[in-house]
This record gives C-alpha cells, structure tokens and sequence, in this order.
C-alpha cells in the first residue's frame, strides 16, 4: 500500500532505504535538528530499523519516496493510543536537497488527515527543539499550538537547548484544514 502526495510517495519501509538512511541519518545538519544523542548508526542499526518499524503495531510509519522511489526520509505517527485517541508526530527530511521545496508540508498535512480521519484521533503531539525555527513555522502554519517548554531537556552543540511540546486537536485540525 502506498500514498501518493503529489510531491512525494509514501510507503513502508524496505530494506534497500538502508543506503539513504545511513547518508541521510549521520548527517550532522540533519542530526543537528533532532532530539537525543547519536553517535552515528550502522548500516546494520538501519537494517534493524527498516525491519523493526515494517512491524510495529502502535505506529503508522513511512517511508518519503520522490518520484524514482528513491527515499527522501520518513514521516510517522508514534504511540498511536486507541484508548485516549492520541499520537506522537515526527518527520525527517534527510535529503537536504528536498528542504525547502513543498515535501515536509505536504507529507505532515497528509499524516494529520490520516490521523484524525482515518485513524479517529482527537490529539495529536509533538517535541521540536527550539533551534529548529523552520519546522516549528511549518507545524505552527498548520494550526500546531505550542503547549509548553521542556527547559534545557536536550544537549545539542555544546549547550542545553529547550523543547517545545506542540499540539493539535481534532476541532482545531477540522477548522484548520477547512
Ligand atoms: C522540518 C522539515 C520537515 C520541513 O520540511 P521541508 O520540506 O524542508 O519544508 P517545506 O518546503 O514543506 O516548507 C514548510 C514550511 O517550513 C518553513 N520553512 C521552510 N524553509 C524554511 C527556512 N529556511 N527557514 C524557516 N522556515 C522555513 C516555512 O514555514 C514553510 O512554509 P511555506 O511553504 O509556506 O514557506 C524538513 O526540513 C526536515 O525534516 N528537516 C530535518 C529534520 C527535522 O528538522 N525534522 C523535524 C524535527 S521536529
């Protein structure tokens, strides 16, 4: 199954988006706008990644393909909870050839129509460090509100960088969007 937006395809992850991760996930600009410590990844770590996320069961996970297939990134929701209709948003445009040219808004607008259409979710949540000025404009554009700072909660080039926690309701995706 896959999803064409236009501007990119989704799709679950295979294993030959090992090579494109492995470039695009130590890329020190790309790492420099995620939370967390790295200390770089294995084509063998990515192998486990493609594999471990083909099977998840609390998560709508995919793969960004441009029009060869050839993977740009992923995009996904996280601890996707039936019981309280909630889900954690995250997206990575690894190919810094893509920034900038229309894919992470139309694939975070796809994941958020997926989410509160088809999955029924009523909140969906984020963290981006404060550092990180385009996706936060890119999720405020699209009627994210900011819902609070973890204070100093990352350590990112040499010093402590807050995170902001974003959020969006259904009521407030429905007005948005419309
Ligand atoms: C953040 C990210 C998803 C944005 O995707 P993108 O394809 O580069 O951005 P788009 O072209 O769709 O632009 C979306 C919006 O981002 C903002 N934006 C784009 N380039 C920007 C820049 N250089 N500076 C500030 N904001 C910028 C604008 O608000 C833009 O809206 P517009 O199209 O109305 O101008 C992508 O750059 C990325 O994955 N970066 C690396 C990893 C990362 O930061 N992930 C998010 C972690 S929370």
């Amino acid at each position: 199954m896959h999803f064409d937006l236009g501007k990119a395809r989704l799709r679950k992850p295979e294993p030959s988006d090992v090579d494109a991760l492995f470039a695009q996930k130590n890329d020190p600009e790309v790492a420099a706008m995620l939370g967390g410590f790295t200390k770089g990844y294995t084509r063998a770590d990515l192998a486990r990644w493609v594999e471990a996320h083909s099977q998840a069961k609390d998560e709508a996970l995919y793969v960004i393909a441009d029009a060869t297939d050839r993977c740009l990134g992923h995009v996904g929701l996280y601890k996707i909870d039936h019981r309280i209709r909630s889900a954690e948003f995250a997206i990575l445009v690894g190919d810094k050839k893509a920034w900038g040219t229309g894919v992470g808004r139309a694939c975070t607008s796809f994941m958020l129509r997926f989410g509160f259409e088809d999955l029924q979710l009523h909140r969906i949540y984020l963290e981006v460090l404060e550092t990180n000025e385009r996706a936060r404009s890119l999720y405020e554009s699209l009627g994210f509100k900011h819902e609070g700072r973890l204070r100093h909660a990352q350590w990112k080039g040499g010093r402590y960088l807050d995170v902001h926690v974003m959020g969006i309701l259904e009521d407030e995706w429905r007005s948005h969007a419309r």
